[in-house]
């Protein structure tokens, strides 16, 4: 019962991911169903796609397509079809959500680095508990961000709006001095990182490939580098539980999982697609059952 194909008629919205491969996407099964529950008239479909210019000509002018969701190895190259971009989403040079307004106009966003942002600054209330309304925990903190590849990037550029002090590091040292010039920050490579640890109650943010499956005893970090740090965040999600975060717990760590991020960035697409809030619960039982 995937797409509720009863329910479609001449006035249905028709949302959807592009991508290529796009088929192993949960995003339909969590949209359809939100749909569904909350009663909206709207369906959510894979679109696999291959020519992203294309594909955006076509879409912004056919008059039931309400909005998508963008997959790899499309978030960069779709920018170019867009009418509008959210300012961060332009900085990082990547979208993932794309909303398009009845007059056929295109405004696209980045989620990803919402997501991410706000699972470490709910970690990040359970340490110091109630700060004052509008204010971000991250303000002030010092944010050391391993990798520099687009969720580095994310990662970075949106803490940085957060007031947080940023440093990149890096396997390739001119990558993590190129994203820490643009958002302000200090760069130096994984090595180096392993001896810096100038403060306590330091927030570390991985964003590298290393310990995804199958990989899964590799860490970017040695485990004594971890003892500063009070909140430790992993953008992997296959395992759920790195070597990263396994560790950071030994040392006392708040942990904060990949899959954190992965839910919250679609409960920010619901919020842009239909201007209501996300059924969050909803969302995070289908995962569940569907991990
Ligand atoms: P994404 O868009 O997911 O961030 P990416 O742009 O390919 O992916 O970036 C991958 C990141 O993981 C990079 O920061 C990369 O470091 P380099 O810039 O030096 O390539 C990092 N990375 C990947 N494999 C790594 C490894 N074995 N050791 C250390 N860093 C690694």
């Amino acid at each position: 019962d995937l797409y509720n194909f009863r329910l479609i008629r001449p006035d249905t919205k028709v949302y959807g991911i592009i991508g290529k491969p796009v088929g192993h996407s949960k995003s339909p099964l969590l949209f359809n169903a939100a749909f569904k529950a909350v009663g909206l008239n709207a369906v959510y479909l894979h679109f696999l796609v291959d020519d992203v210019e294309k594909f955006f000509n076509t879409y912004s002018c056919i008059d039931f397509a309400s909005g998508c969701s963008c997959t790899i190895p499309h978030k960069e190259v779709a920018l170019k079809s867009m009418d509008e971009i959210d300012p961060t989403a332009k900085k990082i040079g990547a979208i993932n959500n794309i909303v398009r307004r009845p007059d056929g106009t295109l405004i696209a966003f980045n989620t990803d680095y919402i997501g991410a942002i706000s699972a470490i600054e709910d970690g990040l209330r359970e340490i110091n508990g109630v700060i004052p309304a509008g204010a971000s925990p991250l303000s002030g903190k010092l944010l050391v961000v391993l990798g520099a590849g687009g969720a580095g990037k994310s990662l970075a550029y949106g803490a940085a709006q957060k007031g947080a002090r940023v440093v990149v590091a890096n396997r390739t040292f001119e990558r993590a001095k190129e994203l820490a010039d643009k958002v302000g920050g200090l760069a130096m490579t994984l090595a180096e990182a392993e001896n810096f640890h100038p403060e306590d109650g330091m927030v570390l943010a991985n964003t590298t490939s290393v310990g995804m499956t199958p990989h899964t005893d590799a860490t970017p970090l040695a485990k004594h580098a971890l003892k500063r740090y009070c909140l430790v965040f992993d953008a992997i999600y296959t395992p759920k539980d790195t070597r990263l975060l396994e560790e950071a717990k030994e040392s006392g760590a708040i942990v904060v999982h990949g899959t954190e991020m992965l839910i919250r960035q679609g409960f920010e697409q619901y919020k842009n697609f239909t201007g209501l809030p996300a059924p969050e619960q909803l969302f995070r039982q289908l995962m569940e059952e569907h991990a």
